[in-house]
């Protein structure tokens, strides 16, 4: 690739839109699926790959982001999509390189998860955060590894972007790492009102261009991950997580607008954050992910076809037999109904997860799926 060479007018021919047609609400012939952290943890290839470097080196590499990404099972012998007829991949990256680009330090260690080394303590320690004016260009590794993915994708399935969302990437700076609950974190929400809303604010204002920037390389749809949305309740979701989520989608839209770029689907995926279903409905995303203790038929009944649901299935349902996994599938199929829904987990597969369960999920999903819709 030459200099600024990564932005490509003419990516290769889309093979399979099926997913993005159900994320604008358009017919399809079945019921597309994906799988949350689809990218590689549970195979065998990605801990190979994996083995040999340290994760943020690896976040950092486009060439090793892109194998990884294309580890996933998309059809055709590439990585997850080398080995399912997945509907979509997701570039391989992390939502924690946004602190990171916001200037703060982080590893990943293995067996432990991410580690902040200094996190957030007090209010005057926002003033170590980096202007969020250069996160997007700090994060130019990332644009390069969703460039060169779609690049050698070839069409087959869409690439979906990523980033988390402001509540969520709090929590980790201010609990330095992983925490069951999130005491520091909701104690800056009633200690320090101001300063926590300053810090979403500085969020946003990263993310916003740091989205577009996804697009503009190459990125087809983008998820926002508020993975800790349930620790909040609906009082505190209202005030310190909603309005951030709403504001990052109109933003984002009309960022592309005004960079010339077509609109792409937007999911928002707040992990146990059930009781804003509604309110997630209307925050301006055409996509609404669910976990696994939402009843799709309950869900369905609230949000009616506003928006597209994605999920549910239970990620532990994958240590079912793949009879079991069947049956799981044609429940879900048939309680979100064929249209305006995209198959998905709950949450993400753990690393443990047999890729044999994986694609008989992919495959129940499909076979299940082509049948309801003839119907
Ligand atoms: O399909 C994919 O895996 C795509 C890439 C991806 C990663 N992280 C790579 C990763 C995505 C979409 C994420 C999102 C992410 N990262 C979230 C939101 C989704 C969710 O799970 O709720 C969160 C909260 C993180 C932060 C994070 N990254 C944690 C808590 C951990 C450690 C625990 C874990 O899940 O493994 C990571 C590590 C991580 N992110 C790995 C990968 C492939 C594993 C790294 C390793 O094994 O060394």
């Amino acid at each position: 690739m030459e200099e600024n060479g990564f932005r490509p007018k003419g990516f290769p021919e889309l093979k399979n839109d099926t997913f993005l047609r159900a994320a604008w609400g358009e017919e399809t012939d079945y019921t597309p699926v994906w799988c949350m952290r689809q990218a590689g943890r549970y195979l065998p290839e990605f801990r190979e790959t994996r083995a040999a470097q340290d994760f943020f080196s690896t976040c950092r590499s486009p060439e090793a982001c892109c194998e990884l990404t294309l580890q996933q099972p998309v059809p055709y012998s590439l990585q997850p999509l080398r080995r399912f007829p997945l509907d979509a991949a997701i570039i391989f990256s992390d939502i924690l390189v946004v602190p990171q680009a916001l200037g703060m330090e982080v590893t990943m260690v293995p067996g432990k998860g991410p580690s902040f080394p200094e996190p957030l303590r007090e209010e005057r320690d926002l003033e170590r955060l980096r202007d969020p004016a250069v996160v997007a260009s700090e994060l130019d590794y990332v644009f390069q590894a969703i460039t060169l993915t779609r690049q050698r994708l070839a069409g087959r399935v869409p690439l979906i972007g990523f980033a988390g969302a402001p509540w969520t990437l709090m929590t980790y700076m201010v609990e330095g790492g992983g925490s069951s609950t999130m005491a520091q974190a909701k104690r800056w929400l009633y200690q320090r009102p101001q300063a926590s809303h300053q810090l979403l604010h500085i969020l946003t204002d990263a993310l916003v261009p740091y989205l577009v920037g996804q697009v503009a390389a190459g990125a087809q749809a983008l998820q926002l991950f508020e993975s800790h949305a349930g620790h909040l309740g609906p009082q505190l979701f209202t005030k310190f997580a909603l309005p951030y989520i709403c504001d990052v989608a109109k933003r984002v839209k009309a960022g592309l607008q005004k960079a010339g770029l077509a609109p792409v689907p937007m999911i928002i995926f707040a992990k146990d954050g059930h009781f804003a279903l509604e309110e997630l409905a209307q925050a301006g995303y055409e996509v609404v992910g669910l976990d696994w203790t939402v009843a799709p038929k309950k869900a369905r009944e609230r949000v009616g076809k506003m928006v597209t649901l994605q999920g549910n299935l239970d990620p532990c349902a994958l240590y079912a037999s793949k009879e079991e996994i069947g049956r799981l599938v044609q429940q879900m199929l048939d309680d979100f109904g064929p249209q305006r829904y995209i198959a998905n987990l709950g949450h993400g597969l753990y690393p443990d997860m047999d890729p044999e369960h994986v694609g008989a999920f992919v495959d129940a999903v499909h076979k299940h799926s082509r049948l309801l819709h003839q119907n």
